[in-house]
Order: C-alpha cells, then structure tokens, then sequence
C-alpha cells in the first residue's frame, strides 16, 4: 500500500516512456538470389525455399561495412522522425560483425552524423541485439538519464559466413534498421515493456570459430541447425507471453507480431504457439534472409512503409540469438 504523498509523487512526475519518433533501413544494393549462389554449393533454390522461405539477401560491396550500413539507415531514420543529429543523447548499435573489434561501431555512427554531444557502445546479443539495444534505450529514457536515442541493429554477416558451408551460408545477408527513441511524459504511447534473457550453457550450438581473444581472426559462423531451430521457438513463444502477461494484454490486443527473421518455418511455428493469425505476423525473412540484429527494424520498416503498421497500433517483437540469447518487447505507436 503506498502512503498518499508517494501516489502524489507519482501523478506530479510521471516517469517519461521511450517513444518511438521515426525508423530507417539500408540495404546493400547487390542483391543474391538462391538461384545465383555459386554452384559448388550444391543447392537449390528449392531446398532453401522450402526448409527457410529464404528467396534471397542483400549484400554489401567491397565498400561498405557495418558502419557505413548503420549511419545509412540513422540517416534515414533521424529524416524520418524530423529530429537532428545534434540532438540525439545516446547512439546504441546492436551488432556481431563490427568493422574492427575496436572501436565501436557507436563511435563510427557517432562521428558519421557529427553528433559528438552523444555518447555511443556497441551491444552485442547477436540475432537479439536490437531488442536487447531498445530494452537499454529504454531504461536510460525511464531513468530520465536520456531524452533521445538512436537504436541501431546493422550487420555483414556475409563477411563472416563460411561460404563452403551450405548448411550456413544460405541463410545470411547484410542491411541496417534504426529507430529513434525520444522521452515523453504525456499521452499513452511508448514501449510498454521488454524482456531479456540469457541460457549460456548452449554457446556451443551457433558461435564463431574465431576471436579477438581466440585467434588472430574472427572466426566463420557454425551452427547446429536443429538445435538452434528447437530453442528458437520455444525460447521466442516463451518470451511473447511473457511480454503479453506482464503488459495484461492478450494476443488479440496485438496489431502485430514482429519477429526476429531467421526462418520462415521458425516464425510459423511461433506464431502457431501464440494462437496470433498469420496476416498479423511481419515476414521478411523472404527477402532479407538472416540479418540478425537488423532483422527486427527492417521488418518493421517494411510493414510501416507498406501502411500496414500504423500510428494508435500495438506492436510485439521477439527475438533469439546465439548466446543463447533472447528477449521481447510490447510497443504502443
Ligand atoms: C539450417 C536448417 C534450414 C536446416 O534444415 P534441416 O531440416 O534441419 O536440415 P538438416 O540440417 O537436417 O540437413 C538435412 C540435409 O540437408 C542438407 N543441407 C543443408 N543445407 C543445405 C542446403 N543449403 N542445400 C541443400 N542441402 C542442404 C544437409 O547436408 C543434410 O543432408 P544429409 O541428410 O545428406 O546429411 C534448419 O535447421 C534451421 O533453419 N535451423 C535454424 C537456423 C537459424 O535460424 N539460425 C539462426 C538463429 S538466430
């Protein structure tokens, strides 16, 4: 029971809520169709339709890194929400495939928009990087610490695939997703929620054979396939209703169901355990393939720019990772 004055309190300095103000992408230009991977591989489009829905993906040229890609979809994004650089407090970009493994790929952003008032890290929780990015935006904005901040997933994931290794390779490709964040203490929109989590006894099962401190180089993307799918959907249906019941919220209450975008079968599945129908779930992984902390923005771009996510809507975004890694988030728009 809380004493009168702490109610009070609370009325008179209601906690600001991490809104979100704008979003962008950027997707390399080269784009790799299945039926163009080389012939070595010995697949098919077929196989990779069929097992992931994955039709083709995105590559980035010789020039291009995940910085460039990162600042590209900021850009975008600060456009988007009418919001100059100068203005943005804090620069978080989640990412696994930095352009060096120091400095920070927040640090390159941050010189990028010539937004030096800002402070700026990289978060790495690979294929849940961003939702594990907006969980800390969002503390930071409660906190009252920051008013406004970039969150960025960006990845070249082509560059650290073994591409010898068909059972890896087809699944990946490269882009950039940024959404703006800024702090409001009126009205009723905002994230309303996230979730975290971490079961590091399975980092054997997706992992790189490389390292900053395990070698002189980053290693190439492994992967136990049938694990990885297994743990995904559970860990990700898990992490949904867990969202849904903290937020007192049903899944009917959802407009939308934006998942991480690994596999169409792993997003079917979800979506199944959810009880949510399927014309309410954000599939890109069709043309984007994995692009693991990118994946969640440019599905939400790609929904948003179609005018199918709309202001007033409810949002619910889940993701999974190596690590493992794992979390959620409720938005209100
Ligand atoms: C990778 C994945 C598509 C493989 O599908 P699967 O049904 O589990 O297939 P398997 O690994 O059992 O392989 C079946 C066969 O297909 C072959 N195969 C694997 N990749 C292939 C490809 N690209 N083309 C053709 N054949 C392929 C395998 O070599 C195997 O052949 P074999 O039976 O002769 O040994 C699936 O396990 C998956 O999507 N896992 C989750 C991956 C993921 O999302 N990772 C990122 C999470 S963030």
């Amino acid at each position: 029971m809380k004493h009168p004055w702490q109610r009070w309190y609370k009325m008179t300095h209601p906690l600001p809520t991490a809104v979100l103000k704008g979003y962008g992408v950027y997707l390399p230009q080269k784009i790799l169709l299945n039926a163009d991977l080389p012939p070595a591989l010995e697949t098919s489009d077929e196989w990779i339709q069929q097992r992931t829905g994955i039709r083709q993906r995105h590559i980035a040229a010789d020039s291009e890194t995940t910085s460039t890609l990162a600042i590209n979809a900021a850009r975008n994004a600060l456009e988007n929400a009418g919001i100059a650089a100068t203005s943005v407090d804090l620069i978080l970009v989640a990412t696994s495939t930095p352009d060096n493994t120091f400095p920070s790929v927040a640090s390159k952003v941050q010189h990028g928009l010539q937004a030096y008032q800002a402070a700026a890290f990289d978060v790495q929780a690979v294929c849940a990087g961003f939702v594990y990015a907006l969980a800390t935006a969002n503390s930071f904005i409660r906190s009252g610490q920051y008013k406004t901040i970039l969150v960025i997933g960006a990845e070249t994931f082509s560059r650290i695939v073994d591409w010898q290794d068909r059972s890896t390779c087809v699944l990946f490709g490269d882009g950039a997703g940024a959404f703006v964040l800024q702090a409001e203490t009126t009205g009723r929109k905002g994230i309303i929620n996230t979730h975290l989590y971490t079961n590091g006894a399975h980092t054997e099962m997706l992992y790189t054979d490389g390292g900053a401190s395990s070698g002189d180089l980053v290693g190439k993307v492994r992967m136990n396939g049938k694990e990885v799918f297994k743990h995904a959907v559970e860990y990700m249906s898990a992490a949904a209703q867990h969202a849904l019941d903290e937020a007192n919220l049903t899944i009917e209450e959802i407009d939308w169901l934006i998942p991480h975008q690994a596999n169409s079968r792993i997003i079917e599945s979800v979506g199944k355990r959810l009880k949510i129908p399927a014309e309410k779930v954000v599939i890109t992984v069709d043309s984007h393939a994995n692009t693991s902390a990118a994946s969640i923005p440019l599905a939400f771009h790609a929904a948003a720019s179609a005018g199918k996510i709309t202001a007033g809507q409810k949002v619910l975004l889940v993701a999974m990772g190596a690590g493992f890694t794992w979390g959620s988030a409720v938005i209100q728009l």
